[in-house]
């Protein structure tokens, strides 16, 4: 996503986690076991013991006497190539690129981006993002047929529209908003190649789509009061899966929507708290469509920041903003179980932002057989790190610690409205931009990507400013993940050992990349790592990133540290969203923004729009187009292996 996310809105002083790593280097350093001891100690002899059960569950009985190999691919080198590129061995394919038409008797994509907004409400969004896999039908068959759930997180309106973003009129809104959204459609496995089916299931999700609110904050809360129905996402950058097959689109940088020409708006100290200002990120819809202007509809703003559920096999089911969780800049959602209770992990990215959770109150079953979400039911909680490596999770609730009456909390729905600020009164550490959350299925670790942030510097910071990002790891105490302590460490940090002082923490021999961001443990326990370094660093020597190539997607072994390189993506896109078929044999990797505005190789215009990127066709005419790619072994076998 855009830098925005880089400028950060916390004033508080709560301590950022730079502080506290760099009191734990220090500390460990005097110790006498260094930095990479550092690195890779803190879980150590459970780690060991997490590798064997990897070991013994992971394989297959051919596998059985062979020493433990996660990582069995040829590395790809770094690229700067506008193309994919993918293992020896392995191939990949194009699926639903951006104006794709749901059903083959839809309106066709047109290359010229002269798609009317109804046009877009009936193909495939742009700038594709989170994604899931539901397989459908059981046995042989779930590999190969199943529904593909996709984010469309933001739009490029230099692509979106024949013209561009000038001027800016009701129908290019529409068009936006038809862009942004969630796509559900059904995919088949035949003779060797995904394609789309003209399913019942397929639908599309849109900005403009009637949703519906449920948790503490109701629809009827005075601050959700708006003069339109409530209607659509935006900004859905990662996702989450529940435990009873549905599907969680999150809400990141909605703010960047809003705006108003009234001189006279000023934000209130909340709308300054979540970056709302009057220019926003410039898409200047406001001045076609009231329901973005700040100073008309002013609490528009606050039906957005949710978690959004929704229900792909039910293709008339509405959207529901699942307001127990905490209105922030959601990146993700991702959920566990322990016990029957479910978890959700969710990052807020922003520079100096917090990492928060939901547990559910009992089993989601005994909820969901009460007629009640699992969703609704639970506790909210903010992580607090410890400089010794311990952890606590604090509840974002209503009557604990500062959040009461006295404190200025007028009850629940206020704490989670205002979550941002709660977070803050509880003292919540501030964190180099929490992107993706993964859990590992054996060991239920927890990782974060910390894409990078300038919470620092500061004195003892082993990375004052942080360019290139890394990965935090938890273990919940007891392997709990309901649990409201644990203890955590760095899995890795990224970077480039060529630059100092921050490459001091890259093992010379861990390839280059930066900016980690998608993250996915499959069920092998293989960590895969998504790249999404900005477009105003990427390839540059004078952002530290010309070693490092384009974005890519990295598989580590949790057990040996071991990463490697496996996919490069074209020209100014992101690598995000991932996941494969339950046989692992096919993964789905998502190409975000390809030719999109970069500093290093220009900027796509109305005359043309191909200046950076023409992936995925290469049309002398066409224009680049976000898409799904389709992963497999050209002799068949795991994805990885
Ligand atoms: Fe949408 Fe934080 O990336
Ligand atoms: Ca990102
Ligand atoms: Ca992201």
């Amino acid at each position: 996503m855009r830098d925005t996310d880089d400028i950060g809105s916390n004033p508080t002083d709560n301590p950022a986690l730079s502080d506290l790593i760099a009191a734990r280097f220090s500390r460990r350093a005097a110790l006498g076991g260094g930095l990479a001891a550092a690195t890779v100690g803190f879980l150590g002899g459970g780690v060991l013991t997490a590798a064997a059960a990897e070991a013994g569950s992971a394989g297959s009985d051919r596998d059985k006497g062979k020493p433990h190999q996660l990582l069995g691919f040829a590395e790809v080198p770094t690229s700067t190539a506008d193309t994919v590129v993918v293992p020896e061995g392995y191939t990949y394919d194009v699926l639903i690129p951006w104006g794709t038409p749901l059903l083959s008797s839809g309106p066709a994509w047109k290359k010229d981006g002269s798609n009317t907004a109804a046009e877009q409400a009936q193909q495939v969004g742009m700038h594709h993002d989170g994604m899931h896999f539901f397989p459908q039908g059981g046995g042989w068959d779930g590999p190969r047929r199943g529904l593909l759930v996709v984010n469309h997180e933001y739009i490029d309106q230099v692509l979106l529209n024949p013209d561009g973003a000038t001027p800016m009129t009701a129908e290019k809104v529409a068009k936006a908003l038809a862009a942004h959204g969630v796509t559900v459609i059904q995919i088949r496995l035949e003779n060797g190649k995904w394609s789309p089916v003209d399913s019942r299931y397929n639908r599309r999700i849109t900005g403009a789509t009637p949703v519906a609110f449920s948790g503490p904050v109701s629809l009827k809360h005075p601050e959700l009061t708006s003069n339109n129905p409530p209607l659509g996402t935006l900004n859905n950058c990662a996702h989450g899966v529940t435990p009873w097959g549905t599907y969680l689109a999150c809400e990141e940088n909605w703010n960047g929507y809003f705006g108003t020409d009234d001189a006279s708006w000023t934000p209130t100290v909340l709308e300054s708290r979540y970056g709302v200002t009057r220019a926003g990120f410039g898409y200047n819809w406001h001045k076609a469509d009231a329901r973005f202007d700040l100073a008309v509809n002013r609490k528009e703003l606050n039906r957005f920041g949710w978690v959004v559920e929704i229900d792909p096999f039910n293709p008339r089911s509405t959207p529901v903003k699942r307001t127990a969780l905490g209105r922030i800049k959601h990146e993700g959602a991702t959920v566990t179980e322990h016990n029957g209770r479910v978890v959700v992990y969710t990052g807020d990215d922003e520079n100096r932002e917090y990492l928060y959770k939901f547990v559910g109150t009992s089993s989601w079953k005994r909820l969901l057989s009460q007629g009640k979400s699992p969703l609704d039911h639970g506790t909210l909680y903010v992580a607090q790190f410890n400089g010794d490596g311990s952890g606590t999770w604090l509840p974002v609730v209503w009557g604990s610690g500062p959040l009461t009456t006295a404190g200025g909390w007028a009850d629940q729905a206020d704490v989670l409205i205002r979550a941002r600020q709660a977070a803050d009164a509880l003292g919540a550490t501030k964190l180099d931009r929490p992107e993706w959350v993964a859990v590992h299925p054996h060991t239920k670790d927890v990782f974060v990507t910390l894409t990078n942030g300038s919470a620092g510097p500061t004195p003892v910071n082993p990375r004052a400013t942080n360019i290139y990002g890394h990965i935090l790891r938890f273990r919940e105490t007891g392997h709990d993940n309901t649990a409201t302590t644990f203890s955590w460490d760095i899995f890795a940090f990224a970077g480039d050992p060529a630059y100092q002082p921050e490459g001091q923490f890259v093992p010379e021999t861990q390839p280059l990349f930066g900016s980690p961001d998608g993250l996915w443990v499959d069920p092998d326990g293989r960590l895969w790592i998504e790249t999404d370094i900005s477009n105003s660093s990427q390839n540059l020597a004078s952002r530290k990133y010309d070693r490092i190539g384009n974005n890519a997607l990295l598989a580590a072994d949790p057990s040996t540290g071991e990463i490697r390189r496996f996919l490069t993506g074209p020209r100014g896109c992101e690598i995000t969203g991932l996941i494969t078929t339950p046989d692992q044999e096919t993964m789905f990797v998502n190409i975000q923004h390809p030719g999109e505005a970069t500093t290093a190789w220009g900027s796509p215009t109305v005359d043309n729009p191909r200046a950076v990127s023409n992936w995925p066709e290469f049309d002398p005419t066409g224009r680049p187009r976000a898409a799904t790619v389709v992963i497999r072994k050209i002799d068949g076998g795991k994805i990885g292996t």
